[in-house]
């Protein structure tokens, strides 16, 4: 592989052993939170939490509209999302979620995509009857997508509810992906992740990321969506910051304007460059241009392996920092080179 030949083949060993030490900073619960479990230590909570699904462009696609669904296995997007939530129209849930559960074995072998299904929020009442039908068949969706979290007590009922599902298929993962979209799930967001981190880690339902949901969040804070998102920008910086402390991925806003490529690309580069990992996208045409936004670039990946290099031979030589294109180099540094590199390795690994 590309990667290698340049990194060398002790690279995979070099990054094991850095690991563990990178791993010291990721910071999942520790048994003073009010969450800590007895068994979510730091160290099986660690390898739960990584984040490494590549979801650079989150599709939604309508859980009762055949005619969308059938497309997916002709589109090239990380994570596809069949939704019983806001894309469907309240009468029409229950067809939502039997399309779904049709629809899954074949979505499964055709598809290069996630393919995963949001259910309905825990305040809604319906969440239960969607995983019922989509959840309890042999062949799952490989992530739930749970909606309007606003309050830890959510998360427990909600894990109440989907480990008696899980339980029997104790060898299949299912990944679980949050949103915020109020005012009250953003300022109860820590409480939030120290929750479902401490309930991912007692069971198979892996915690890897945090939606925001920027429509409803406008709504819940009682204003318009602007060109510019400035209304925005606390949230979506506060559900960054939180979602990087515990290593979990953060997914930004939808561009609903979904004709208007160029300010897709510009919001995309924006939220990019903010620290987000990904973009919802609701119209095929998003795809490409969101994908490529959220992609490292090849003299960025050029940057990070011949950084992570440099740092191999100036640890061999007892120094920490050192200097690199006219840089201080060090620890925060590296971690960013290698992230750019693991996402460059799975990115060459799913194509
Ligand atoms: N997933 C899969 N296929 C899609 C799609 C999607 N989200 N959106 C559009 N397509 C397909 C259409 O079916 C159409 O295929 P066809 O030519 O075979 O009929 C093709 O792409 C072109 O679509 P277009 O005619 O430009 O759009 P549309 O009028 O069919 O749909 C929307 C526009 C916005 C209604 C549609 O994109 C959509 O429903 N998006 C998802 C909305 C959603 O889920 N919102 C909730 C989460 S924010
Ligand atoms: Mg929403």
């Amino acid at each position: 592989m590309f990667v290698f030949r340049i990194l060398g083949p002790n690279y995979l060993q070099f990054r094991r052993g850095l690991n563990t030490k990178l791993l010291q900073h990721v910071r999942p619960l520790g048994n003073s939170s009010p969450f800590y479990k007895g068994n979510a230590t730091v160290s099986n909570c660690k390898a739960k939490i990584s984040g490494k699904t590549p979801r650079r462009a989150v599709l939604y696609v309508p859980g009762n509209d055949e005619r969308k669904i059938q497309k997916i296995s002709s589109l090239k997007v990380d994570c596809v999302v069949l939704d019983c939530e806001d894309g469907v129209a309240i009468n029409r849930k229950e067809d939502a979620r039997n399309t779904i559960a049709k629809c899954i074995p074949n979505l499964l072998e055709t598809s290069k995509s996630e393919i995963c299904a949001r259910v309905n929020s825990v305040s809604s009442g319906l969440y239960q009857e969607d995983l019922e039908t989509i959840f309890r068949n042999k062949f799952m969706p490989q992530a739930v997508m749970l909606p309007k979290v606003e309050k830890w007590q959510e998360i427990e009922t909600f894990f109440d509810s989907i480990n008696p599902i899980l339980k029997p298929r104790q060898h299949s993962v299912v990944k679980l992906v949050i949103f915020i979209e109020t005012a009250l799930g953003l300022i109860n967001l820590k409480e939030i992740i120290e929750s479902t981190i401490a309930n991912s880690c007692a069971t198979n339902l892996l915690f890897e990321g945090i939606v925001f949901g920027s429509d409803d969040f406008c709504a819940s804070i009682g204003v318009e969506r602007t060109k510019n998102s400035d209304e925005l920008l606390y949230a979506r910086q506060k559900i960054i910051a939180n979602a990087k402390a515990y290593d979990l991925q953060a997914i930004d806003m939808v561009h609903i304007d979904y004709k208007d490529h160029e300010g897709l690309e510009t919001q995309s580069i924006e939220g990019a460059s903010m620290g987000f990992t990904g973009k919802q996208v609701i119209h095929p045409g998003q795809i490409e241009i969101v994908q490529k936004c959220f992609s490292p670039s090849v003299d960025r990946i050029k940057w990070a392996q011949e950084l992570i290099q440099a740092f191999k031979e100036h640890q061999k030589l007892g120094q920490g920092a050192f200097t690199f294109h006219g840089r201080m180099i060090d620890m925060p540094l590296l971690r960013q080179a290698e992230s750019i590199v693991d996402m460059s390795l799975i990115l060459e690994n799913n194509n």
